[in-house]
């Protein structure tokens, strides 16, 4: 058998398979680590062939997607449905899956069967869990399973409810323990990389150095290990004022609305379809329907129609 380690696309550059290990290399090299969401065949191929390293199928398709005001909401179905989709798209970044809420929260076995179905039916590489030190008994069961996981913690929206709103973490002493620790018992259960999200830059920093999982943050700072962002953030197709850490990058939005304006406009004025956007019959098909109407309407005048 032999493995592919990376294919070229038409038109675009050929980029290299990232795998979990390629991500471990990273973060000992020192090099930043790319990571986006994505939740169709459209735009993740896009994101893959930018060369991002890692794509999040994540629960956050709940809001930008489905338009609920929160996470929680999303079901195992709904992240299978769109990590397929992103599956057919992406061939070179690493492709993770975002464990839903009350996915993995009744018990272990659950959890376990669930990141195995995301694995086994939509072509994942990898599953993302959010909490800490309380996922340890998970994380270790998912890793047996032979599945890589990505950590979580910080601001983790599933926790929405018991944090009080969405809330930056680790802002006192007793926060900032809690943080290390769960990010050190992460590491040692084996994660591959961590998202540290909401959280102040200098705790992110801390945990950075001491963690040898690559740290992936979210509004936590430039010392971490690389860098995620929700697609819909970083081209404005997210309806409401941006997060203090969402970079915009692109207006998708004023894109699509002067797209649909013009073709609405081109309707109601008449000017599309043209001509040369139409379909034509044959020569010989025309000359003989003109001929059958000609016979038509001189039929018709013969019997003075
Ligand atoms: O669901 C999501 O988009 C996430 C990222 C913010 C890390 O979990």
């Amino acid at each position: 058998m032999s493995f592919t380690s990376s294919k070229e696309r038409m038109g675009g550059p050929a980029h290299t398979k990232i795998t979990t290990l390629t991500i471990q290399e990273k973060k000992e090299r020192r090099e930043p680590v790319t990571c986006l969401t994505a939740y169709d065949y459209a735009t993740s191929r896009l994101v893959d062939e930018a060369g991002i390293d890692m794509i999040l199928v994540g629960d956050s398709l709940a809001q930008v997607v489905l338009g609920y005001d929160n996470t929680l909401p999303v079901t195992m179905e709904e992240m299978l449905h769109h990590t397929r989709a992103v599956r057919r798209a992406v061939q070179s970044a690493l492709l993770i899956a975002d464990m839903p809420f009350a996915s993995y929260h009744v018990d272990a076995k659950e959890g376990v069967r669930n990141a195995l179905r995301f694995v086994k039916e939509a072509g994942a590489e990898a599953i993302k869990l959010e909490g800490g030190e309380k996922r340890v008994d998970l994380v270790r069961r998912v890793l047996d399973a032979e599945i890589p996981v990505m950590g979580h913690i910080g601001l983790t929206p599933q926790s929405l409810h018991k944090m009080g709103g969405f809330k930056v973490q680790g802002k006192d002493l007793g926060g900032i323990e809690r943080l290390i620790k769960d990010a050190i018992a992460l590491d040692r259960a084996g994660v591959f990389s961590i998202v540290l999200e909401g959280l102040p830059r200098e705790v992110a920093a801390m945990i950075t150095k001491e963690v040898s999982a690559a740290t992936i943050g979210i509004g936590a700072g430039p010392e971490c290990d690389g860098q995620v962002l929700v697609f819909h953030d970083i081209v404005n197709l997210t309806f409401a004022p941006p997060a203090k850490f969402v970079r915009r990058y692109g207006d998708v939005a004023t894109v699509i609305r002067e797209a649909v304006g013009q073709f609405r406009d081109d309707v109601v004025s008449g000017s599309y379809p043209s001509d040369q956007e139409s379909y034509h019959l044959p020569k010989d098909t025309k000359e003989a329907l003109e001929a059958i109407l000609a016979r038509k309407q001189m039929k018709r005048v013969a019997v003075g129609k």
